[in-house]
C-alpha cells in the first residue's frame, strides 16, 4: 500500500516537473520565472528539488578482470518536507540493495525507464533516515566508463580506465541525482589492483601506496557531472606549488615540458577575475581514447594526448579548463538549456588568459579559427539550435556542444566589452563569479543581473535579446582583426596562382597559421597540389592532431589518395570525437569513401568511448 502511494507522489512528480519547462522566448515571462525560480532540470528524473543530497560517499573497488565498479554509495540526504520517497538517476546499474544510517533495510523501487534519461530509483525514506547507502555494481553498458586493455595505453604493460561525467553520464556509474542544478560535496574509498594509482576531481594522492585503497575528499560542493575518476599505471610531476601533471610514465616528461606555462595560466586567470577556489590546478593526460579534448574535472582537469604536440602550440585548451575552475564549477548551468552560461563565458575567459600570456595577435589568430567554425556550422545547423538558450528537453544535452554555445556565446561576450570598454567588463565579470559563487544559475538570471550591474538600460540597442532567443549572428558581431593570417591568405593566393611552393615562407608559421592555411585552400586545390604540399611540409605525418585533422579533411575533399593510410592510423588510434566527427561525415559523402571509412571503422570503433562511437555509428549506418 505505502509503495502505490509512493508511486503515485513520484509519477504525480515527474510529470510535474516536466510540464514546468516554461516558454522563456516570450519576454514577459522573464521576471516572474526569475521570482519563483522554478526552472528544473529536464534531464534528470530524481526530486532533487524536493529531497536533495548533501554529500555523498563512494566505496568502490575497480575491478579491470570483469570491467565492472561495484561497492556502494551513501548519501547523506536534505529532506526538509520530510517526503517520502527519495529518488535517484540511474542507468545501466545493477542495484543489490539500500540502508539507512543504521544498516536499516530500505524498500526500493524503479519507475518507468526512459531511454534517454534511464531509470528512476525510488527509495522510501521517514522523517529519521539521514544517510541512503545503496549496494550497486556498474554493468557493461556504463556509458560513462571506458576500460582500456593494456595494448591501448602507451606503456602497454596496464589496463586503463576513466570516467566522464559531463552531461548525463554520472548516472552510469553512480546512483545519483544527476543535475547540474544540484551541488554536493563528495568523498570516496577506492581499491584498485596492486601497481596502479585511482585519481579523482577531488585532492589527490601523488604515488602509489602498498595497500591499493586511496582516499578522496572534494569538499567544495559541485554538481555531480564533475565527479571524475581514473585508473592507470600513472605518475606525477609538479610544475609549480599548486600544479602538476598525472601521466603513464613514459609520457610524463614531455607532457611536463608542454604544460610548463600552467602555473602562470592560474596566476593570469587569476589576475583577472579573482581567486582561484579549489587549492590545486592539476591535468591527467589520458590515452587517445578520450572522446574529448578537456574535460574541467575540477581540481583534476582530464585531456587527450591529442594537445601533446612537442610545441606547446595546443595550450589553449589548458587555459579553456582552467577557465572552467570559474564558469562552469564555480558558477554552473543550472540546466543543460543554458550550456552557453558555462562554454561562452570559457572561451571568453580562455582567450583573455592566451592574451595575458601570449599577446593579443596570437590570440585574434584563436578568435577567427573560431568565427571560421561558427560561420560554416551556421551553414548547416537547425535554426531551432542556434540560439544560445536553448530548448534541449527530450533531447541528448550532448548535442547542445555546438560552435552557438562556445563561439556565439564568445563574441556575444565580446560585443558587450566592445561596448562598455574592458575595465568595466572585467569589473562585472569578477563581481559575477564571486556572487555567485558555488551557486547555479539560468539565463534569464544572468540577463537580469547583466542588465542591473552593467548595461543599464542598453538591452535593446545591444540586441541582447537577439543574441540569446534569435538564431544566427546579430549585425552588432564583433570583427576579428587577424594581422598574422593576411600573410597566409595571400600565399594560398600565389599557392593558386604560381602552381609551386616557391613563394611559401612558412618558417615563422604557427600551428595556427598551417589550420588557417589548409582550412582555405579553395575546393578545386588538386591531387597533385596537395602531394605538392605533403611532399614539401610533411603534412600527412605531422606531429600536430589539429594540424592532421584539417589536412584529412582537405584530403577526403580533394581524394588525395596518399593521405588515407596515414587518416586510417588516425581513425584507428584516435577517439576525440570533434576529429572524428567531422572526417567521417565527409568520407560518408562519397560511397568510395564511406566503404573505406565503414572498413577502418570495423577496427577503430572498440578504441571508441560510448561518446564517440555513439556519434560515428550514426554517421555510417
Ligand atoms: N566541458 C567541455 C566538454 C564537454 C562538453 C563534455 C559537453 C560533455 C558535454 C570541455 O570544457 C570542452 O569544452 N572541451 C573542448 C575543448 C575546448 C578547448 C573547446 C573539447 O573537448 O573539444
Ligand atoms: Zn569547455
Amino acid at each position: 500500500m505505502i509503495k502505490k502511494i509512493a508511486y503515485l507522489i513520484v509519477f504525480g512528480f515527474i510529470m510535474c516537473s516536466c510540464s514546468q519547462e516554461k516558454d522563456t522566448n516570450d519576454s514577459n515571462n522573464k521576471t516572474e520565472i526569475i521570482m519563483n525560480n522554478s526552472i528544473l532540470d529536464s534531464h534528470t528524473l530524481s526530486n532533487y528539488k524536493e529531497v536533495s543530497i548533501d554529500h555523498s560517499h563512494l566505496n568502490l573497488t575497480v575491478d579491470f578482470n570483469s570491467k565492472l565498479i561495484h561497492g556502494s554509495v551513501t548519501h547523506t540526504i536534505n529532506n526538509p518536507n520530510k517526503d517520502s520517497v527519495f529518488i535517484l538517476d540511474t542507468k545501466y546499474l545493477s542495484i543489490e540493495a539500500v540502508s539507512d544510517q543504521d544498516g536499516n533495510k530500505l524498500d526500493f523501487s524503479y519507475g518507468e525507464k526512459d531511454d534517454l534519461l534511464g531509470v528512476p530509483l525510488m527509495v522510501l525514506v521517514n522523517s529519521n533516515t539521514k544517510k541512503v547507502t545503496i549496494a550497486y555494481s556498474t554493468t557493461n553498458k556504463s556509458e560513462a566508463l571506458d576500460w582500456l586493455n593494456a595494448e591501448q595505453t602507451s606503456g602497454k604493460d596496464f589496463p586503463f580506465m576513466y570516467t566522464q561525467g559531463q552531461s548525463i553520464f554520472t548516472r552510469s556509474w553512480i546512483p545519483i541525482q544527476d543535475s547540474p542544478g544540484l551541488r554536493i560535496t563528495y568523498s570516496a574509498d577506492v581499491t584498485v589492483p596492486a601497481g596502479m594509482l585511482p585519481v579523482m576531481s577531488a585532492a589527490n594522492p601523488q604515488i602509489k601506496n602498498n595497500t591499493n585503497v586511496y582516499s578522496f575528499e572534494m569538499n567544495q560542493p559541485i554538481p555531480p557531472y564533475l565527479i571524475a575518476l581514473a585508473v592507470g599505471d600513472l605518475q606525477f610531476k609538479q610544475i609549480d606549488y599548486r600544479t602538476g601533471v598525472y601521466a603513464e610514465p613514459n609520457m610524463l616528461e614531455s607532457c611536463v615540458d608542454e604544460f610548463a606555462d600552467m602555473g602562470k595560466m592560474v596566476s593570469a586567470a587569476e589576475e583577472l577575475y579573482g581567486e582561484y577556489d579549489w587549492e590545486r590546478f592539476d591535468v591527467i593526460v589520458l590515452p587517445p581514447s578520450f572522446p574529448f579534448g578537456g574535460m574541467e574535472n575540477p581540481k583534476l582537469t582530464f585531456a587527450t594526448p591529442t594537445i601533446i604536440a612537442g610545441d606547446r602550440s595546443l595550450v589553449s585548451l589548458i587555459a579553456h579548463e582552467l577557465a572552467h575552475s570559474w564558469s562552469g564549477n564555480l558558477v554552473t548551468n543550472a540546466t543543460w538549456n543554458d550550456f552557453w552560461l558555462n562554454e561562452g563565458f570559457t572561451v571568453y575567459f580562455e582567450r583573455r588568459i592566451m592574451e595575458a600570456l601570449y599577446g593579443k595577435d596570437y590570440t585574434e589568430m584563436l578568435a577567427l579559427l573560431g568565427y571560421q567554425d561558427l560561420q560554416e556550422e551556421l551553414v548547416t545547423l537547425d535554426p531551432k539550435m542556434q540560439t544560445l538558450k536553448l530548448k534541449m528537453k527530450g533531447m541528448h544535452p550532448d548535442d547542445a556542444m555546438s560552435d552557438i554555445a562556445y563561439e556565439k556565446g564568445y563574441f556575444f561576450l565580446r560585443m558587450i566589452e566592445n561596448s562598455v570598454g574592458r575595465e568595466l567588463m572585467d569589473g562585472f565579470l569578477k563581481k559575477y563569479f564571486s556572487d555567485h559563487k558555488f551557486q547555479t544559475i539560468v539565463t534569464e538570471e544572468f540577463l537580469a543581473y547583466l542588465e542591473a550591474n552593467l548595461i543599464n538600460g542598453k538591452r535593446e540597442s545591444l540586441k541582447i535579446d537577439d543574441w540569446v532567443y534569435q538564431p544566427g549572428l546579430p549585425d552588432n558581431c564583433p570583427v576579428v582583426d587577424c594581422k598574422r593570417f593576411i600573410n597566409v591568405e595571400s600565399a594560398i593566393d600565389d599557392f593558386m596562382l604560381t602552381n609551386t611552393i616557391a613563394n611559401l615562407t612558412t618558417t615563422e608559421w604557427s600551428t595556427h597559421e598551417w589550420i588557417h592555411f589548409i582550412k582555405n585552400l579553395p575546393d578545386t586545390v588538386n591531387s597533385n597540389q596537395m602531394l605538392m604540399l605533403d611532399e614539401a611540409f610533411n603534412l600527412s605525418s605531422s606531429g600536430n592532431s589539429e594540424i592532421l585533422a584539417v589536412w584529412f579533411e582537405r584530403s577526403i575533399v580533394s581524394n588525395y589518395q596518399p593521405a588515407f593510410p596515414y587518416m586510417r592510423k588516425f581513425l584507428i588510434k584516435v577517439g576525440r570525437r570533434k576529429f572524428l566527427q567531422p572526417i567521417y561525415e565527409s568520407l560518408a559523402k562519397r560511397e568510395d569513401h564511406k566503404i573505406w571509412a565503414k572498413d577502418v571503422y570495423k577496427y577503430a570503433r572498440s578504441n571508441y568511448h560510448y561518446v564517440s562511437f555513439n556519434t560515428i555509428d550514426e554517421i555510417l549506418k
